[in-house]
C-alpha cells in the first residue's frame, strides 16, 4: 500500500513540478527585486533560454541588472516607466569601456513576458532571453564585451545591479536618456537553486515562469 503510494506519487511528480526561483534584493533597496530561473534544457545544452524578473517600486526612476562584473563587457537590462500602466525594458552595452551610460542594443533577444506592466506602485518586468549565456553582439566593433559567458548552473555567477531614484522617465524609447545611478552594487548568484523542469511550459514561448514558482532567497 506504501509502495503503491510512493510510486503514484513519483509518477505525477513531474506534472507538479514549479520553477525554483532565486531572488535577490539588494540590502541597501529592499523593495527592489532580482530573480532568475533557467529551464533544466538550458542548462544540459548550454543553450537556450533564460528567465529574469526585475520588479521595482515607481520610487525608482530606472532600475537594471547587469550580468558580469561591471559595466564594461556586461549585458544590461534597464526597466522604467513608459506610462502610469506600462514599463519599457531597454537592453543595452556599454560602448564605452563602462565610462558613461550603456548605449541601446538592438541585438539582444528578448521577449517581455505577461504580467510585465506597472501596478500597485510596482514596476514589473518578466524576461525571456535567447541570448544571455554570453555577450550580445553589438553593433560597434569597439565594444571588448566578447568575453562574458554565463554558466547556466554555476555556484557563484557574477551580477551587478544599478537604481536611481527621481520621478518616472515615462518614455518608451529604449533609448531614453537616464541619469546616472545613485545605487548600486554587485552579485553573486547561485544558479543551481534556480534550476526548473521544462517539461511545463517549454512549448509556450509566453509561458511566464515567475507566475508559479517557488522561491529561493539568495
Ligand atoms: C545611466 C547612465 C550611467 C552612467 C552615466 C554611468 C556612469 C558610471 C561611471 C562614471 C562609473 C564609474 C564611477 C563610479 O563607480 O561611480 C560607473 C560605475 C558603475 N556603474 Fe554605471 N553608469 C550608468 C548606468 C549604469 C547602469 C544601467 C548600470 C547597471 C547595473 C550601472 C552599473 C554600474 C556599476 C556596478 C558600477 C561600478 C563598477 C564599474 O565601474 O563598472 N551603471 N557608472
Amino acid at each position: 500500500m506504501h509502495t503503491f503510494h510512493l510510486l503514484q506519487a513519483m509518477v505525477f511528480a513531474p506534472s507538479l513540478v514549479t520553477a525554483n526561483i532565486l531572488i535577490y534584493s539588494p540590502p541597501s533597496q529592499p523593495a527592489l527585486t532580482y530573480s532568475i530561473t533557467i529551464p533544466d534544457t538550458t542548462t544540459a545544452a548550454d543553450s537556450g533560454p533564460i528567465y529574469l524578473q526585475i520588479s521595482a517600486p515607481t520610487t525608482l526612476q530606472w532600475a537594471s541588472l547587469g550580468q558580469g562584473t561591471q559595466m564594461d563587457s556586461a549585458n544590461i537590462f534597464i526597466l522604467y516607466a513608459a506610462s502610469p500602466t506600462n514599463i519599457t525594458l531597454s537592453p543595452r552595452s556599454s560602448m564605452d569601456g563602462g565610462q558613461s551610460e550603456p548605449q541601446y542594443n538592438p541585438l539582444a533577444n528578448l521577449t517581455l513576458l505577461p504580467g510585465s506592466g506597472i501596478n500597485n506602485g510596482r514596476m514589473t518586468a518578466n524576461i525571456r532571453c535567447m541570448n544571455c549565456l554570453s555577450a550580445w553582439p553589438t553593433l560597434s566593433s569597439s565594444n571588448s564585451s566578447s568575453i562574458y559567458t554565463l554558466d547556466p548552473d554555476g555556484t557563484s555567477t557574477p551580477w551587478f545591479w544599478a537604481s536611481q531614484s527621481g520621478p518616472s522617465v515615462n518614455s518608451s524609447d529604449p533609448s531614453a536618456d537616464l541619469a546616472m545611478h545613485d545605487d548600486k552594487g554587485t552579485m553573486q548568484l547561485d544558479l543551481s537553486l534556480a534550476q526548473f523542469s521544462s517539461a511545463r511550459g517549454s512549448l509556450d514561448p509566453l509561458y511566464n515562469p515567475f507566475s508559479d514558482g517557488s522561491i529561493v532567497i539568495s
